[in-house]
Order: C-alpha cells, then sequence, then structure tokens
C-alpha cells in the first residue's frame, strides 16, 4: 500500500469586498460587520490541500506545478483585483466572507482534483489578514 500524503500549494491574491446582507438595513449591517461593512480590501492567501497515494516512479502525489495551474484557472484568474461582491460571477448573491470564499473556492476545484483520481481535494484556508482565517474541509462524506 502507497502511504497517503498530503501537498499543499499556496497562492495569492488581491481583492476588493464588503460585507452586507442586502435583506438588513445599514444600521443592522454596520452592527454586525462593523467596519467590514465599507468597501475595503485585503491581501488574500489561499493554500489548498490534496491528499493522495505516493506514486513509487514518480515520488509525488500530482505534480504541485499542475495544482498551481488549476488554482489560477479556477479561483485566481477571477478573483484577482476584483471587487468580490460585484465582480465574480460564481460568488453572485454570496455575502464575500473568508467562510463563503473557501466553501465556492472548494466547490470550483473539486471537480478538477476528483478527475486526476485518486487525488482528492483534502481542505481549502482562505487567509484574509495574518490574523484571521477560514478552513474548509468538503461536505460530509
Ligand atoms: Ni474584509
Amino acid at each position: 500500500m502507497a502511504p497517503i500524503v498530503l501537498i499543499t500549494h499556496r497562492e495569492e491574491f488581491a481583492a476588493a469586498h464588503q460585507l452586507c446582507n442586502p435583506e438588513l438595513g445599514d444600521a443592522e449591517n454596520r452592527r454586525l460587520y462593523g467596519p467590514c461593512f465599507t468597501l475595503h480590501g485585503h491581501n488574500y492567501e489561499i493554500e489548498v490541500t490534496v491528499a493522495g497515494p505516493l506514486a513509487r516512479d514518480t515520488g509525488m502525489v500530482m505534480n504541485l506545478a499542475d495544482l498551481a495551474r488549476l488554482m489560477k484557472e479556477e479561483i485566481l484568474a477571477q478573483v484577482d483585483h476584483k471587487n468580490l461582491n460585484t465582480d465574480v460571477t460564481f460568488l453572485e448573491g454570496v455575502i464575500p466572507t473568508a467562510e463563503n470564499l473557501a466553501v465556492a473556492f472548494w466547490e470550483r476545484l473539486a471537480p478538477r482534483i476528483e478527475a486526476l483520481e485518486p487525488c482528492r481535494l483534502h481542505r481549502i484556508r482562505v487567509h484574509e489578514s495574518r490574523a484571521n482565517m477560514a478552513e474548509y474541509l468538503g461536505p460530509p462524506a
């Protein structure tokens, strides 16, 4: 049995967002989201972890260059230097918290990773700042 190993690739992007629930009034949104109710930007970091058997012939789980390419195609090309509230089709109707970004990025990447069977997406981390990060491990099996 090949050992199961986790590999992680990290990318960065810059984007603007405003945390706002359109069903609430300004006062309630300001109470809920504080300064994040004002349009502002972040330098995000995303970490994508893939799990799979370590292939004896390559010494790899999957080629990290392929993982980087998938992240660029499915995520960075859509969100880098964009307004996450208005510019990103797959975030329409989504309050762009780090939590929601982690789930939305999972839904875009998981089918691409699963196509590389037996690898599978294991975890997505979205760092919004040095202090704050959201992590998603996928839907329950
Ligand atoms: Ni923010």
